[in-house]
């Protein structure tokens, strides 16, 4: 039951190739002398039947006896049977045909590499001239590649930044900020922040990002389907802002310079939204300032803004 698998007696195809041709080789010569045979037989007959028989006795042509002349055509004919195995052959066999396979193949394989230094060589002239457009482009236009795209957020000490689709406190002095800061600004937010508001915010662009196909928004408000286009489309604004909420806040985190955030001094358990973690690795800290909890703000809060370093 667990004997040993037999192997298969196996012949690569170039051998197969070369015991095909031995074979046809053989026959070809086998040909060549059979004919031989049937000749010296066949000549000896024709003598024969017109000198013992007397068949034809008296038909010459070109004063040549019948016979002589079939002997001799018969002759050239057996000539050309030899030629074409002993001398033909050895021009045009399957040694010849190999030969002229290879030559072709090292003509083929030496275009091969050329056509390949040519391609490595065009795909480094390409790369370097897109290289050159790239420096070329951010020294002409700096601004226009280089915006100051910047993340504005109120989170709380646990990170939370709302919950079913509202904010979780009213501070007046951030809203103020707030506004101060977008004001002539594109605001840049998801879908659902978007609908969080009874009506868009008065002079700013307001770009909504949603996967939805023909949402419809007022007015002068842009839709778009994805981040990137909707940075694309604040590209002309030297300070775009990111304003939420939580998921557009977590795919703009690696492409941000700069978050303006109010430190909320609570935890809001009961959130079902949050701002992702600010690495202190990647942002620095430049400007903190401290506001106490008063009348008009029921939690002391800080407003904190970090560069990229
Ligand atoms: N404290 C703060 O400073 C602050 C600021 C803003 C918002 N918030 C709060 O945050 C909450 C809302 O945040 P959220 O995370 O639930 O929603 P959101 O980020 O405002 O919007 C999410 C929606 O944006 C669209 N979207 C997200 N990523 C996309 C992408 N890559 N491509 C295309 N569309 C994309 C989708 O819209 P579709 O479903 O239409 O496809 C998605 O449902 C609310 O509670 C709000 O009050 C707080």
């Amino acid at each position: 039951m667990f004997g040993k698998k037999k192997t298969k007696p196996s012949i690569d195809q170039e051998q197969l190739a070369l015991i095909k041709a031995a074979e046809k080789r053989i026959k070809q010569k086998k040909r060549l002398y059979i004919h031989f045979v049937i000749f010296l037989i066949g000549a000896v007959f024709l003598i024969l039947a017109n000198t013992v028989l007397g068949i034809g006795k008296d038909l010459k042509i070109a004063g040549l006896e019948w016979f002589v002349i079939a002997i001799v055509l018969w002759l050239f004919l057996f000539i050309y049977h030899f030629i074409s195995v002993f001398i033909t052959h050895k021009f045009m066999g399957k040694e010849w045909e190999d030969q002229q396979r290879e030559a072709l193949v090292a003509k083929q394989q030496e275009r091969i590499d050329q056509l390949t230094q040519e391609y490595i060589k065009e795909e480094k002239e390409i790369a370097k001239s897109q290289a050159y457009n790239q420096i070329l482009d951010s020294k002409i236009t700096p601004e226009k590649k280089t915006p100051e795209l910047t993340i504005i957020v109120a989170a709380g000490e646990n990170n939370a930044i709302g919950k079913d689709n509202d904010l979780i406190w009213h501070l007046s002095d951030d809203l103020k900020r707030f506004k101060a800061l977008t004001n002539g600004h594109h605001i840049i937010m998801g879908r659902k922040t978007f609908e969080s508001f009874p009506k868009p915010l008065p002079n700013r662009t307001h770009i909504v990002i949603t996967r939805q196909n023909g949402y419809i928004a007022p007015e002068g408000v842009i839709v778009v389907n994805n981040l990137d286009d909707a940075i694309d489309a604040a590209r002309h604004d030297k300070q775009p802002f990111i304003i939420g909420g939580g998921e557009i806040y977590k795919q703009s985190m690696t492409l941000a310079h700069k978050i303006e955030l109010t430190r909320v001094h609570a935890n809001f358990e009961n959130a079902d939204t949050y701002f992702p973690e600010i690495d202190a690795m990647q942002w620095k800290e430049i400007s903190n300032i401290s506001h106490e909890a008063d009348d008009k703000h029921a939690h002391a809060f800080s407003f904190i803004t970090y560069v990229r370093k």
